[in-house]
């Protein structure tokens, strides 16, 4: 069994740096569980799980997770194969991935694939739950604490260092108190130590003492460490006994020749019942041993006898070596790179010399070993291929086939395990693919079975990472790009362009108008072209705005202050009218601008859809504002109209009202007292009648006319021609009713 290191702890106590150096000092793997938390607190905000309202989440908002993959390779994490190692690492993502890892069935997903990664490899794993539910059974168990101020101090310098600057202290560790608070109390799995768990107490230690601290009581459980490495291969070999994959493998590597079989049988008989036991304990396949070169045997021709029949097969020219640990193999010629002919044989192996090699098969009834120096040159460069999985690269071989566990892949001579969790298809279609080529990503360097592990879905993310950055590389700011909304934001939207690359409209660079609320205009999910305004490393900024039609802009060339316009009404509302003077522009006409008559309401003249003459008497550019009046147009009849009193005037009902009749006459407004009506007492709107004039005053905006003949006192003000007079006179009248006035017109007479 390979061995396990559970570290457990809250927030900033030091797990992730302790556990990667101890699982470095000790040759083993280390798996960062927290980031598989923080990888689906992503993808839940990428799937549309809305945090605005955290008590109405449920399980059910996450139950994409079962499809999700996470995959750590070269100490990145991959999500679905996306490298999100970066993304995961805010402090908005800290806050959300303490959220979402109380929820069942995210836990229950996680702690399947954390105990899958897990199986057949020695492991250091840090997190929350790790000493009581992924590995409860690990060697050895930690729980690192901390201090909240010591675990704040630390989070502030790494802020610091990583981007130049970071909340205070308090504000630090009121959050580490807030997630800590969060993480302990949740239903499942909360953060609590195990109780086998070694607590640590990191607050006054450095790393390095934390690190020892962990590696003497690593030692003390009989896990020695100078023997870490013998450890690893004895542990590993062992699972090679276990598992399927290596059963498969092992088929296919190592098929034996005539001559290997021959050398079987001719060892067997000397083999005794000690040797066996022995061949067992001290052997192991793939294993790298040392020895010297015993023989050098010649090949051997085929035996026939008389009768033509073969009783010896052909053997091959091959060297007979004894192993330090007195175990004697053949290394045959086949298995030598580059020996050609039996003189190279001779040449290159001569007894005496030292040699090294590897196992490349055990008879278990105690046989001689099969060696092989190409395995060993395939082991040694098989350590080359760190650089490519460090690097991220990629390599296309050939499906040469299924296995229980994924498939077996072939290349340059170099045998891969693609597990199927590694493949992009479903498991029926993986038989489909044997003979196949595909693309893959190393993802581990499997030493002790000279094998790379590697993935499909790496492969596929490392391409679509290069392809998004030739494509960023390809744009450069005027560019138009088509997109789609992804997301939506107060301050604007997400939109992605090609190869999953995203782009920020700013909420400022939607439209030309002002954009309140963003839903009003864009949805998830629409179809976007826009111009790139801003390109740097971390960025690119879009406008849509900059490729619509700039009505205002246009509006603006050729309008300004004075100038008459007409427009269709679109609203006639409490305030005033709005007018639509030109595509998508409005301009409004307040009440008071409308006429300079008094109590002249606007629903008296005009509807929606007339059309209206105005003048422009404000513009605002910031605000994007027309202000108009119509009472202010240069033609103002009252400006040009002369009446006097006792002309005869065509008047048209506007309104009646309890008082009279307003209506309208050469362009201005006038009033009809009640007092004056003639025969007609009834009038509807647009009915005409003629009157006579009582007063025109233009500079008061008044015109009052009567049906009836003046009454005596009325023409006696007319005759002294004395407006003013007159005005007070009407006025009065107005505002007394018909029987009052009639009452002390009699009383004057
Ligand atoms: O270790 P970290 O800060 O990256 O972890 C992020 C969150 O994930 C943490 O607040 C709690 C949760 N988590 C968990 O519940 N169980 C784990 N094994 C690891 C992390």
């Amino acid at each position: 069994m390979a061995w396990k290191i559970a570290i457990d702890g809250p927030a900033g106590a030091g797990k992730s740096t302790v556990a990667k150096i101890i699982a470095n000092q000790l040759n083993g793997e280390y798996l960062d569980t927290g980031a598989m938390y923080r990888a689906i607190a992503l993808k839940s905000i990428r799937v549309g799980v809305d945090f605005s309202d955290l008590s109405a989440i449920t399980d059910d908002d996450f139950e994409f997770v079962n499809s999700t993959d996470v995959v750590f390779s070269g100490g990145d994490i991959y999500l679905d194969g996306e490298c999100v190692s970066d993304l995961i690492r805010t402090p908005d993502m800290s806050s959300k991935a303490s959220f979402v890892s109380k929820f069942g069935v995210v836990r229950t997903r996680l702690v399947y694939l954390q105990q899958l990664m897990a199986k057949s490899i020695n492991v250091v794993m840090d997190g929350r739950d790790i000493g009581t539910v992924v590995l409860p059974d690990a060697d050895l168990k930690i729980f690192l604490i901390a201090s909240p101020v010591v675990r704040a101090e630390r989070r502030q310098k790494q802020l610091i260092e990583k981007s130049g600057s970071a909340p205070d202290l308090d504000t630090i560790i009121q959050e580490i108190n807030a997630r800590d608070l969060q993480d302990s109390t949740r239903a499942i799995s909360p953060l609590k130590k195990a109780d086998d768990a070694v607590e640590i107490d990191s607050s006054y230690l450095s790393i390095d003492e934390v690190v020892q601290k962990i590696l003497c009581l690593f030692k003390e459980r009989g896990l020695i460490m100078e023997d870490v490495k013998t450890l690893n291969e004895e542990t590993k070999d062992a699972e090679v006994k276990e598992e399927a994959v290596e059963q498969e493998e092992k088929v296919e590597s190592v098929e034996e020749s005539s001559q290997e079989t021959e050398a079987k049988s001719e060892e067997k008989a000397e083999a005794k019942s000690e040797e066996k036991a022995e061949a067992k304990a001290d052997a192991k396949e793939m294993q790298t041993v040392e020895g010297v070169v015993v023989e050098v045997q010649q090949s051997e021709p085929e035996k026939t006898n008389k009768n033509g029949e073969v009783v010896k097969k052909a053997r091959e020219a091959r060297v007979l070596v004894k192993l330090d640990n007195d175990r004697e193999g053949f290394l045959y010629m086949k298995e030598i790179a580059d020996c050609e002919s039996e003189e190279d044989l001779f040449f290159n192996y001569v007894p005496g010399d030292r040699v090294k090699l590897v196992v490349k098969k055990v008879y278990e009834d105690g046989g001689k070993l099969l060696l092989s120096q190409i395995l060993l040159a395939k082991k040694e460069s098989l350590k080359d291929f760190q650089k490519v999985i460090d690097d991220h690269g990629t390599f296309t071989a050939k499906v040469v086939k299924l296995i229980k566990v994924g498939l077996i892949l072939e290349y340059n001579g170099y045998s891969c395990l693609l597990p199927t969790s590694q493949v992009n298809a479903k498991e029926e279609e993986l038989e489909g693919l044997v003979g196949t080529e595909m693309e893959v990503a190393p993802i581990r360097v499997d030493l002790n079975r000279i094998r790379l592990i590697v993935s499909q879905n790496v492969a596929n993310a490392i391409k679509a990472r290069e392809e998004k950055s030739v494509y960023i590389a390809s744009l450069k700011v005027g560019d138009v790009v088509k997109g789609t909304v992804k997301k939506l934001e107060e301050y604007g939207a997400f939109v992605e362009l090609e190869h999953g690359v995203e782009g920020l409209l700013h909420v400022s660079e939607i439209e030309h108008n002002r954009v309140v609320k963003i839903e009003k205009v864009l949805n998830v999910g629409d179809a976007v072209e826009c111009k790139i305004i801003k390109l740097d490393e971390k960025h690119i900024g879009l406008s849509r705005k900059a490729l619509l039609p700039n009505y205002w802009k246009d509006f603006i060339d050729s309008a300004k202050v004075g100038d008459e316009v007409e427009g269709e009404i679109a609203e006639i509302n409490k305030f005033g009218v709005v007018i639509n003077l030109a595509t998508e522009i409005q301009g409004f006409l307040p009440k008071s601008e409308f006429a300079y008559e008094r109590d002249v309401q606007v629903e008296d003249f005009y509807k929606v859809g007339d059309s209206i003459k105005t003048m422009i008497i404000q513009l605002d550019s910031s605000k994007k504002r027309v202000i108009l009046s119509k009472k202010q147009l240069p033609d103002n009849p009252w400006n040009t109209v002369q009446l006097n009193t006792g002309d005869v005037v065509k008047c048209v009902t506007l309104k009646q009202l309890p008082t009279g009749v307003k209506f309208t006459t050469l362009g201005i407004t006038g009033f009809l007292n009640a007092v004056n009506y003639g025969d007609k007492t009834e009038f509807a709107p647009g009915d005409e009648f003629e009157a006579k004039v009582r007063l025109y005053d233009p500079k008061q905006y008044r015109l009052t006319v009567t049906v009836k003949e003046p009454r005596p006192r009325e023409e006696r003000i007319r005759r002294s021609n004395d407006v003013s007079e007159m005005s007070k006179y009407l006025r009065n009248q107005e505002k007394m009713n018909a029987t009052f006035a009639d009452f002390l017109e009699k009383d004057e007479k």
